[in-house]
């Protein structure tokens, strides 16, 4: 496993992130919506450093399964959010890899009547999107390799790590639990 992004280095950018979405809302009330599970630990730091009046809720999605590195079908569950008609709406994610994951939420939330609608991921793959969305806010950009901590797992695991880290081959194959 290789450290990608220290502890110092995601928190500069959780600052900078909060500081271009406070100068973004400026007072207007924001409904923080984190992507469960993988954003947990990114709201966790974001919203304590918005200074904003903030809601804060959640929605479900399953994208990677077992062993899987590979998306399979994405399932959302959405009977966790709160209301978020009339209201600007802040989509929070961990990772935007081809892309499909925030794009979905985006067509789906959107029919909730949002008066606005935004997304801010902390990292942003290189070279893997398959759709034409992009997020409104981006930490980071990373290379196209597989990265565990911070949020992000690996079959379950990894995700208290404080860093960012990437798995190779190796680690893939012998599993969290090796
Ligand atoms: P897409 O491809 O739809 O993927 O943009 C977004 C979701 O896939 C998961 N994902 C990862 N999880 N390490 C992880 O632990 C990765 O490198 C990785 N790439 C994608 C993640 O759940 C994300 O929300």
């Amino acid at each position: 496993m290789k450290q990608l992004l220290s502890e110092d280095e995601i928190r500069g950018g959780i600052h900078r992130l909060a500081a271009q979405l406070t100068e973004r809302y400026r007072d207007r009330p924001l409904t923080v919506i984190g992507v469960l599970t993988g954003s947990m630990v990114l709201v966790a730091d974001l919203i304590r450093q918005l200074d904003l009046p903030l809601r804060v809720g959640v929605i479900q999605v399953r994208s990677y399964r077992g062993a899987a590195t590979t998306p399979g079908p994405l399932e959302i569950n959405d009977s966790m959010l709160p209301d978020i008609r009339g209201r600007d709406v802040l989509l929070v994610d961990d990772i935007f890899d081809t892309g499909h994951t925030l794009a979905r939420l985006i067509e789906q939330m959107h029919e909730l009547g949002p008066s606005s609608l935004r997304s801010a991921v902390l990292l942003r793959k290189l070279g893997r999107q398959q759709v034409s969305i992009e997020p409104d806010y981006v930490a980071f950009n990373i290379p196209d390799v597989f990265v565990v901590g911070y949020g992000l797992d690996y079959q379950d695991a990894y995700r208290h790590l404080p860093y960012v880290a990437a798995l190779d081959d190796d680690d893939l194959a012998a599993g969290p639990l090796a």
